[in-house]
């Protein structure tokens, strides 16, 4: 695992933004270059600067096709809370992307297990996700996959712990009775398959998930530690994360980056 570590937010933001840009340009395969993509406060920062690489035309987004992470269970796409509203607002709104390229969970669906087996199928029809962004929760879930989800998990119906929903109701009138209790979202098998993961982690409130990650064991407890056992996995963090990192873990990785590639 790699884990690369930036000054601040702006420019692990930049980093990851250069990243990916980077690797869609070095894809020159006829299929697509297929992109995960994740909610959150922590992508924000990625989704303004690779909007900035488009409009500049240092990335085309024409042949990307985007799967997201996870959507809430019962929210239509017109509430601003939910994580199609989201997306198209920071994000695909702003990007030349064609919409039939963009894939989203559909949390209105009635038939929610149908639903997750549609979209597993369709990563599959592109032969798997070259790239997943993610962030991480406070109890270090990836999408959706909350402290005990298996780690071989495939996309499907979650419910939210109490604390993700505390977390989460800031964008609900702090009211965490109405953050949904149930979301669809990938698994953690599904992100683990994808060829390369980039989790970006940020913030003193994740510095205990984000040593739990790093130098714990992989365990169900913290489902980003699964990470450990993926060859292309890339941390993006900040100075502030790596508050509860061992001294020797924070220079190991500061030095080895020092000489890193891109
Ligand atoms: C939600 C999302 C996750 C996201 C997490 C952290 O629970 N399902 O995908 O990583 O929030 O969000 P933030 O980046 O705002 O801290």
């Amino acid at each position: 695992m790699r884990v690369v570590i930036q000054d601040n937010y702006d420019k692990m933001c930049k980093w990851a933004a250069n990243y990916i840009a980077a690797k869609i340009n070095a894809h020159k395969e006829d299929r697509p270059f297929v992109l995960g993509l994740p909610t959150g406060s922590s992508p924000i920062g990625v989704y303004q600067e690779l909007i900035k690489k488009n409009k500049a035309g240092e990335v085309s987004f024409q042949n990307v096709v985007t799967f997201n992470m996870d959507e809430y269970l019962g929210l239509p796409r017109e509430h601003d809370q939910s994580y199609w509203y989201f997306m198209h607002d920071n994000f695909f709104d702003h990007i030349e992307i064609p919409a039939e390229n963009i894939n989203i969970l559909n949390g209105m669906t009635d038939d929610p297990e149908a639903e997750c087996a549609r979209y597993e199928k369709k990563i599959a029809s592109y032969g798997g996700i070259d790239l997943f962004m993610g962030g991480i929760g406070v109890d270090g879930h990836l999408a959706f996959n909350e402290p005990y989800t298996s780690l071989s998990s495939r996309t499907g119906v979650r419910d939210l712990t109490t604390d993700t929903r505390i977390v989460n109701s800031r964008f609900f009138g702090n009211d965490p009775e109405k953050v949904p209790a149930q979301a669809l979202s990938v698994g953690i098998g599904t992100v683990t398959d994808s060829k390369e993961v980039l989790v970006l982690i940020s913030g003193h409130n994740k510095a205990r998930a984000m040593a739990a990650v790093v130098e714990g064991g992989v365990s169900q407890r913290w489902t980003c530690s699964a990470l450990q056992m993926h060859n292309g996995a890339i941390i993006a963090c900040d100075e502030e994360a790596c508050g509860e990192l061992m001294v020797d873990t924070y220079k190991y990785f500061l030095d080895i980056e020092r000489k890193e590639r891109l």
